[in-house]
């Protein structure tokens, strides 16, 4: 398995493989790798002749300091995992191959149609300008024919699928499912922040969404009832649930207002920010 550290390493191989006729297929991650993310890498190595990843803890995503520098960073785990996966390269550049200081203190501009203005876009300004400032480039640089990403991340799917419809990029985006442990948390790398006490309350999370797809309740009572129930777990704050329409990720007021609902909850559990979904309809 290559490791790449630049963009004209990459861009070198890249060329090699398309003139050889080969599919790329493209898993972007800012490593701390987990099974949520091997599953993307296993399905990514399956679907093209080559699977790339990239590693990179993305600093224009960040909108706390303090969230990145304590984010996780195992590379040579990482790169360990990626070997038995069936990874052909890992691109794993440092900060400044990718920035210039110009980007670094500005933000990136892009129209989001509106997807941006909810959930986590809400509570975390600029975070989805960042992603596809990032995503974008990886696009451009590796020219995948197919990438993967996490249902976990609801919105930001939405939002990459949204990117490459306007950017044209000449590419399949594909959603995989939600991994999770047995006991229903999904899987995540923030996980790792986590301490003993703190991940068995975490999983009341996963536990209060599926019960409540089982409520015969009103879209409000649902929220209402999620909401206080998490709430009333020590340890565990809700910094927003709401339940929308998947595809345009707008709020609904009745369970008839849209084919596809899905309700998308961010939980602090302790001082770790945890997000989930599920699908209702
Ligand atoms: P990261 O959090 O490392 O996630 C990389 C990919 O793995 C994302 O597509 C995410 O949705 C997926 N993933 C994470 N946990 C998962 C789980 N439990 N089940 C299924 N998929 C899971 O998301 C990012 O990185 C970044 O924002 C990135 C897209 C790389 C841009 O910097």
């Amino acid at each position: 398995m290559k490791i790449i550290k630049t963009k004209s390493e990459l861009q070198t191989l890249v060329n090699q493989l398309k003139n050889s006729g080969k599919t790329i297929g493209l898993v972007p991650t800012m490593g701390a790798l987990h099974n949520g993310h091997l599953q993307l890498i296993k399905r990514c190595a399956n679907e093209n002749d080559v699977c790339i990843v990239s590693i990179f803890v993305n600093p224009t995503q960040f909108n706390d300091k303090n969230d990145l520098e304590k984010y996780p960073r195992t590379l040579e785990a990482d790169a360990k995992l990626l070997e038995q996966n069936h990874c052909f390269a890992v691109f794993a550049p440092e900060v400044d191959e990718i920035y210039d200081k110009e980007e670094l203190t500005s933000v990136f501009e892009f129209d989001f149609g509106g997807l941006d203005k909810v959930m986590e876009g809400k509570y975390r300004p600029g975070h989805f300008n960042g992603v596809v400032q990032i995503v974008g480039k990886l696009f451009e640089l590796s020219t995948p024919d197919r990438a993967y990403f996490g249902e976990k991340d609801f919105q930001q799917l939405a939002i990459i699928r949204h990117l490459v419809a306007t950017k044209k990029y000449p590419l399949e985006i594909i959603g995989c499912p939600i991994v999770r442990e047995e006991s229903g948390l999904a899987l995540s790398s923030r996980n790792a922040l986590l301490n003993a006490d703190e991940k068995l309350t975490a999983t009341n999370i996963y536990k209060t969404l599926k019960e409540s797809v089982k409520l015969q309740k009103s879209v409000k009572e649902t929220i209402n009832w999620v909401v206080t129930k998490l709430n009333n777990i020590d340890g565990l704050r809700v910094e927003y649930f709401e339940i929308v329409n998947g595809k345009t990720l707008q709020s609904i007021d009745n369970w008839d207002d849209a084919d596809y609902i899905v309700g998308c909850i961010t939980v602090f559990c302790g001082t770790v920010r945890l997000i989930d979904n599920i699908q209702y309809k």
